[in-house]
């Protein structure tokens, strides 16, 4: 298993290329599987996740052709993923697939809608949090869908096809929104949806599902209404960039110190996170190449924050978060309303000198002069990072071990940092 050396108390300076987002990529490419053309994603990300989701597509009948490099293009630039699901050969996504991802919980979706029925294994716990997947079952439901639980596999049935209907979230899902908005694009009649997620993964999903022929309006607002077709067709669409890994590289910056442009990112994304950011000390402007962030000399000052859906403070962005308030001039709050148990990293922040205090879904951070370095872990993605942040400014080296959960998110993290300045590196296991 690989690891990752840090070094902290560099300053990073230079410029960070942002990729294209995970979470939009995951549900565009499983958008390929409604309809039999070819889906092309420009602006792919190389990252473990889009691989194993490749494999998970494989298992139906998918054809995922990567483009080759061109010329003048740098290992930066995100992949082009040609997409084909001309012939789905199974509608069965088997427990092995699933659970490894939760996310490809999502084909059940356009797998009921174009094939009439589907079969896909509950994916179970995960490290945040219990995660249930009711919401996108009751939407299903919603639109027509005879559903059936059977050896932890949701079965569901549409023999005569989807029809429109009224979904009403009780609380706000993005996957309930990603999978409500593929099964309505085929179904009969319209369908409205009522405390639509607004993130901006729904609506560039949203986008491509109408360059696909769909006819999605409201996408990115909390009422969105989609008029069935009965097909749909090929399309080009462009990922757009990460704002979790802009606000996660915001957050480095934040923490060892420097002047950094994150290039292609784009500030309308992450406003809530880079008003926090702004106001614990960062200075952020928006330039035509994408958010520069400096903080110099400056030390970092205390906040409250409350995660919440967009566009609030993300969840995704909390971990990262806590690792900057850790070194701040005061006390900070930081509190989850979306995950009950994402708060894996403060053992571990802990380890390197941090005082966090959790009540509930609540976490006190006492800022300390100084952390210092030692071998930590994190079990899932976004609290990893933030191990990774805390080691930026930590005294001594840090170790971060089981960095696949990095690699599920995050493209060329070390190369990306190194570049800037950091003494990061991978030490293949
Ligand atoms: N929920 C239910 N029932 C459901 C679905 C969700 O109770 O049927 C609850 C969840 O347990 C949670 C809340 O609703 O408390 C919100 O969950 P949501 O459905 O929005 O999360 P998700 O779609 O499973 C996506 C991202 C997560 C991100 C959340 C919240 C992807 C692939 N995943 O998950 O990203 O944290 O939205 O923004 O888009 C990550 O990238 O590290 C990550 C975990």
């Amino acid at each position: 298993m690989d690891r990752i050396r840090i070094k902290g108390g560099r300053k990073l300076h230079g410029t960070i290329p942002i990729s294209g987002a995970k979470n939009a990529t995951l549900p565009l490419m499983i958008a390929s599987l409604l309809t039999e053309e070819t889906l092309i994603l420009d602006n792919v990300p190389r990252l473990a996740d889009v691989g194993q989701l490749q494999r998970i597509l494989g298992n139906h009948g998918v054809d995922v052709m990567v483009g080759g490099k061109r010329p003048g293009e740098t290992p930066y630039d995100g992949q082009t993923l040609h997409i084909s699901a001309a012939r789905i050969v199974d509608t069965t996504a088997p427990y092995d697939l699933v659970s490894k991802m939760r996310a490809s919980f999502w084909v059940i979706a356009p797998l009921v809608a174009r094939m009439g029925q589907a079969r896909v294994s509950m994916p179970g716990g995960c490290a945040i949090g219990t995660r249930p997947v009711d919401l996108l079952i009751m939407a299903l439901e919603r639109l027509g869908a005879d559903i059936e639980i059977d050896g932890g596999y949701v079965i569901a049935r549409a023999k005569d096809g989807l029809k429109g209907g009224e979904i009403d979230f009780p609380k706000v899902t993005v996957g309930g929104t990603h999978t409500a908005l593929m099964a309505a694009s085929l179904a009969r009649g319209t369908t409205v949806i009522e405390n639509a997620a607004r993130e901006p993964e729904v609506k560039d999903v949203a986008d491509c599902l109408n360059l696909m022929g769909a006819r999605i309006s409201g996408a990115g607002t909390s009422r969105v209404v989609i008029e069935g077709v009965s097909k749909l067709s090929g399309a080009r669409h462009r990922v757009l960039p990460d704002r979790i890994e802009t606000g996660t590289y915001a957050m480095a910056v934040a923490m060892a110190g420097g002047d950094v442009v994150l290039e292609n990112a784009r500030a309308d994304l992450l406003q809530a996170g880079l008003d926090v950011l702004a106001e614990a000390g960062a200075e952020i402007s928006a330039t035509n190449a994408g958010i520069r962030v400096k903080r110099n000399g400056a030390g970092i000052a205390p906040v409250e924050v409350v995660t919440a859906p967009f566009p609030g403070f993300p969840t995704d962005l909390q971990a990262q978060l806590m690792a900057l308030m850790t070194c701040a001039k005061g006390t900070s709050h930081i509190t989850e309303t979306i995950f009950e148990n994402r708060f894996m990293h403060v053992q571990e922040l802990v380890r390197l000198g941090a005082r966090i205090r959790l009540d509930g879904e609540s976490a006190t951070i006492e800022g300390v002069a100084k952390l210092t370095g030692a071998p930590v872990m994190a079990t899932d993605l976004r609290a990893s990072v933030s191990l990774v942040i805390a080691a930026l400014a930590a005294e001594g080296e840090t170790m971060v071990n089981r960095v696949y959960h990095l690699d599920r998110g995050f493209e060329r993290l070390e190369d990306k940092l190194s570049a800037c300045g950091a003494a990061i590196e991978r030490i293949a296991g």
